[in-house]
């Protein structure tokens, strides 16, 4: 450091420290008058020209939180320190058992300003989008596919800010907390939201043979909350088309579960490696590999009401037409728009028309 600048900042220093006592004692000499509030004199007025303005000090009793640290002097002490200021009003606000640890360092003011601000809930900066940033890195909130109250900044609707007896300060856990959004449709008219309403009803179908993860409400099994590298929030790659020529990779999603099925679709005959064939022929292999048929063009990742997550409607063109799937003890049938009914069985192999 050079000269210059320590004799710089000496001088910055004395300049301070006399402020600072000219200050003070400017302030003695004008203690607050009897019968006079802190805001109605000139002085602090501006502090609640606000749109919101905190209930404690509406009516100018800022001497809830500010006492007078000797009798007539213009200085102060908190009436006590960090949270348990705010504390002592708002006992409940930390209630639960898992606590946002930005209290474990900082306190209440990190988020709300004591006195008044532009934003409900007296908040230092708008709660949509920009107050969590501010702690927490945005850049592990972008991807591929971002989810839509994530996109909008709208933290608050899965997390409480100050604590849940959930983990994660969560406001339920998962899956009702998907199913409050991903659940009945809400409001009315054109202004009614869908969100995959169905979806819900079919988690409490608990009768139907659902997908074991759905059916267990592992909705973050396959989805991850916020974003994606993934179409559709998927943890890992997984169909969402129902055509694709095949690449080991693009199923990692259902390979994490159904490492058997990966290794049959590595050969044309794998007896006894799926039950999806017609004696010895590989049905899977035949479909997802030699046609480019994506899981996704039979199964439904979620469930539905027939035996092994088969779809009913089937995407054919712009329409949707019927699976007609049924099952039976050594194989099964089926006549989706792509051929006729086509038949498989495994124990004696069905010779089908052309
Ligand atoms: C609910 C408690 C509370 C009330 C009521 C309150 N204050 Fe404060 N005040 C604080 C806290 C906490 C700080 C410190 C803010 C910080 O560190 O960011 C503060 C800081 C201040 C400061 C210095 C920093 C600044 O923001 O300018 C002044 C001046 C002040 N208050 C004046 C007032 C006046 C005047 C009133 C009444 C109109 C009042 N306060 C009412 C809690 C309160
Ligand atoms: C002397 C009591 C008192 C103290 C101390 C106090 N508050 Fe408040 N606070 C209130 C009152 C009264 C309301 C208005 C309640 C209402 O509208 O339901 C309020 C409202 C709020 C609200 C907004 C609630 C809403 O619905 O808009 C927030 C946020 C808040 N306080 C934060 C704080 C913080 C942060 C502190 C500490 C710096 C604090 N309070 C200290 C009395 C207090
Ligand atoms: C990490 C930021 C953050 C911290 C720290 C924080 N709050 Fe909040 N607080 C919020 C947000 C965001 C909301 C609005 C919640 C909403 O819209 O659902 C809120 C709402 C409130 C409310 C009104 C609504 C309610 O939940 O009752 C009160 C009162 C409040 N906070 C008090 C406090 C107190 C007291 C502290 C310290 C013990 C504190 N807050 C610390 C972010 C924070
Ligand atoms: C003042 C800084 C600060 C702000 C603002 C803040 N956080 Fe945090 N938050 C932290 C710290 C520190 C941790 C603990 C370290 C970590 O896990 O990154 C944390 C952890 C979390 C966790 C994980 C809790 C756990 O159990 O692992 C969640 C969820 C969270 N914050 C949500 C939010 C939301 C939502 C907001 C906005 C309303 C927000 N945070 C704003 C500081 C902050
Ligand atoms: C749709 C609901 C939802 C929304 C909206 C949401 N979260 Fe989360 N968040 C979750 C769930 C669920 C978890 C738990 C993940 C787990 O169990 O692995 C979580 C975990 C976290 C964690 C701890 C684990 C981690 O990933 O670091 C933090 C921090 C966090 N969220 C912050 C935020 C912030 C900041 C926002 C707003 C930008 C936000 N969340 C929006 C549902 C949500
Ligand atoms: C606060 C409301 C809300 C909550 C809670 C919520 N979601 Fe969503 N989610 C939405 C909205 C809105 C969309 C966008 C729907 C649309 O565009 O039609 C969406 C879309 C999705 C999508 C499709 C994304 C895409 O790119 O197509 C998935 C998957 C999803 N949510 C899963 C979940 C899971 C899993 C949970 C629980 C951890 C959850 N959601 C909780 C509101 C919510
Ligand atoms: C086994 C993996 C898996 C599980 C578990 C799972 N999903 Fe999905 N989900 C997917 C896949 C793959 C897609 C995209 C392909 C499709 O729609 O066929 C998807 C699509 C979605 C969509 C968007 C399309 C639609 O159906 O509206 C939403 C919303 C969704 N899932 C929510 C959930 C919720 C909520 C849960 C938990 C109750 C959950 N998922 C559990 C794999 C899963
Ligand atoms: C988190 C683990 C998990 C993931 C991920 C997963 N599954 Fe499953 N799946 C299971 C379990 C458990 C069963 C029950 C039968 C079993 O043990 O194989 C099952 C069964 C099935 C069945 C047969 C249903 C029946 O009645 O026997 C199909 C079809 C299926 N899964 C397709 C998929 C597809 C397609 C994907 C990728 C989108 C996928 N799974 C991802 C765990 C998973
Ligand atoms: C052409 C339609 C079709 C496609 C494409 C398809 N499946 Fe299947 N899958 C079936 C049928 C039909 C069965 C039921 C076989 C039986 O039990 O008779 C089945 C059964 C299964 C089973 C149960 C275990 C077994 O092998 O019998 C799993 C797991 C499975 N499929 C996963 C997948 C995955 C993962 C993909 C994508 C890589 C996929 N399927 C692609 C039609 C299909």
């Amino acid at each position: 450091m050079g000269v210059r600048k320590i004799l710089g900042l000496a001088a910055g220093l004395i300049l301070t420290v006399s402020i600072f006592t000219v200050g003070y004692s400017f302030a003695k000499e004008f203690p607050l008058k009897e019968g006079t509030s802190c805001t109605t004199e000139k002085c602090h007025a501006k502090m609640t020209e606000k749109e919101y303005v905190h209930g404690a000090l509406e009516d100018g009793s800022c001497t809830d939180c500010h006492e007078m640290e000797d009798e007539g002097v213009h200085k102060f002490t908190f009436s006590s320190e960090g949270k348990e200021l705010c504390m002592g009003c708002h006992e409940d606000i930390l209630e639960g058992k898992h606590v946002h640890s930005a209290f474990e360092d900082g306190t209440c003011t990190d988020c709300h300003d004591p006195h008044a601000s532009d934003y409900p809930n007296h908040l230092v900066a708008n709660p949509r989008g920009e107050l969590c940033y501010t702690c927490h890195d945005g850049a592990g909130f972008e991807g591929a596919s971002v989810h839509k109250p994530v996109a909008d900044g709208e933290c608050v609707s899965c997390h409480s800010p100050h604590a849940s007896d959930q983990e994660y300060q969560l406001k339920a856990s998962v899956p009702d907390l998907c199913f409050g959004c991903h659940g009945e449709e809400k409001g009315k008219g054109k202004r009614k939201v869908k969100v995959a309403s169905s979806l819900k009803k079919l988690y409490e179908n608990q009768d139907l043979p659902l997908h074991p993860p759905f059916a267990d409400g592992e909705c973050l099994e396959c989805h991850n909350p916020h974003s994606s590298g993934n179409p559709i929030l998927l943890a890992s790659k997984g169909p969402v088309t129902n055509f694709a020529s095949y690449d080991e990779g693009n199923y990692q999603l259902c390979f994490n579960c159904h490492e058997d099925l990966r290794d049959s679709l590595s050969q044309t005959k794998a007896p006894g490696e799926t039950n999806f064939r017609n004696g010895g022929t590989n049905l899977h292999y035949l479909h997802v590999v030699e046609k480019g048929r994506t899981c996704r063009t039979c199964h439904d990742p979620h469930g539905t009401k027939n035996e092994k997550l088969i779809r009913n409607l089937i995407p054919f063109g712009r329409k949707s037409l019927r699976m007609r799937y049924s099952i039976t003890e050594t194989g099964g049938s089926c006549a989706p728009p792509c051929h006729f009914q086509k038949k498989y069985d495994r124990e004696n192999p069905v010779v089908n028309k052309r």
